[in-house]
């Protein structure tokens, strides 16, 4: 990216000119108008390095029309974030390369990267696409998915962009390990800045005590094992409750499945969530893996926007 903006200052949105990625560069915008950040839309042109002979112009001028329709891509992108947030400053950029690989080596120069949950191509079975798995599980910096309209994934919050006008929240999974803390901090500054109360939802089962604290499996009863696993929750909070005095925080300590149990947190009627954050990895035992079971589990089945936030990727 050739841009004067600094990282830290800069919400990064991949545009494919996807209605999916229209939405991602409305909520990015609103996103950059909350932290005074520059928007920057970025369309990659996979451009394969054999064309077919005939009757494929040559490949200089088949590049040029490449760049052009992104460049048109973009500018659409730009009017419909400038509608959304008409004073933020929106830079445009397009990139020749692999898509999902260009996003990740641009991650690097952003605080945070958005993308729809779907693009132009794929398979409609898929509820999020290859770019948005990839980039969630090894962007630099955390990611925000932004779900489709219309998925039929109806959450009482605002399908799709996630505002609810003040009455909603966010909702943090904490499993319990210092892998979900870059998510935790993430999550005390999304509410922070919209002015919201923060969820924090832990989930437990046995197999999650067999595993990692065997000394807990001889609690006696769910009673004792849910006031160890509320310690636990608190504890994983502590210092981020100092550092943000003005973030109300509920803790929930729910039994189940994790995934289920976020997201049906996540969906009360009464606060539903404006966003959901959850850490790229947690304590399962697959740590080759981009992206943890959970993470992807409600990444696929989210009505509304949901951050991934890696440890060693913060904002
Ligand atoms: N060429 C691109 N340039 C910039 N951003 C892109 C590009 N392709 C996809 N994206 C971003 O990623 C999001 C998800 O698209 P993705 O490509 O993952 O889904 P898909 O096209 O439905 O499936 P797939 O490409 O895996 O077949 C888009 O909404 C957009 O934000
Ligand atoms: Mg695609």
């Amino acid at each position: 990216m050739t841009s004067n903006a600094d990282a830290r200052h800069t919400i990064l949105v991949g545009v494919d000119g996807s209605d999916s990625a229209r939405r991602a560069a409305c909520w990015g915008a609103r996103e950059a108008r909350r932290r005074g950040a520059v928007l920057s839309l970025v369309h990659v042109c996979y451009i394969p390095d054999t064309l077919p002979r005939y009757p494929a112009p040559p490949k200089e001028r088949f590049d040029e029309a490449m760049v052009e329709a992104g460049e048109s891509t973009l500018s659409e992108a730009k009017d419909a974030a400038l509608a959304e947030a008409p004073d933020i400053q929106v830079e445009t950029y397009v990139h020749i390369g692999p898509v999902a690989a260009t996003l990740v080596a641009e991650s690097k120069n952003a605080r945070l990267v958005v993308l729809g949950s779907r693009g132009l191509g794929g398979f409609a079975g898929l509820l999020v696409g290859s770019v948005g798995v990839t980039l969630a599980a090894h962007g630099a910096c955390p990611v925000v998915v932004v779900p489709k309209d219309g998925d039929g994934r109806e959450t009482p919050a605002d399908v799709g962009l996630g505002d609810v006008d003040g009455a909603g929240c966010v909702v943090v999974g904490i499993d319990g390990s210092r892998r979900s803390d870059p998510a935790v901090e993430f999550a005390f500054d999304a509410a922070s800045q919209r002015g919201v109360p923060l969820v924090a939802v832990h989930v437990w089962n046995q197999a999650t005590i067999d595993t990692d604290w065997p000394e807990l499996s001889i609690a006696t009863s769910h009673e004792a094992e849910g006031q160890l696993e509320s310690l636990v929750a608190s504890e994983r909070l502590a210092g981020w409750r100092e550092k943000y005095p003005d973030v109300e925080v509920t803790v929930r300590v729910r039994r189940g499945r994790p995934a289920e149990m976020l997201l049906e947190e996540a969906g009360r009627e009464e606060a539903p969530a404006e966003l959901i954050v959850v850490g790229s990895r947690g304590r399962g035992p697959l740590l080759g893996l981009g992206l943890g079971s959970v993470s992807q589990k409600v990444l696929h089945h989210a009505g509304v926007p949901v951050a991934i936030v890696r440890s060693g990727a913060q904002a």
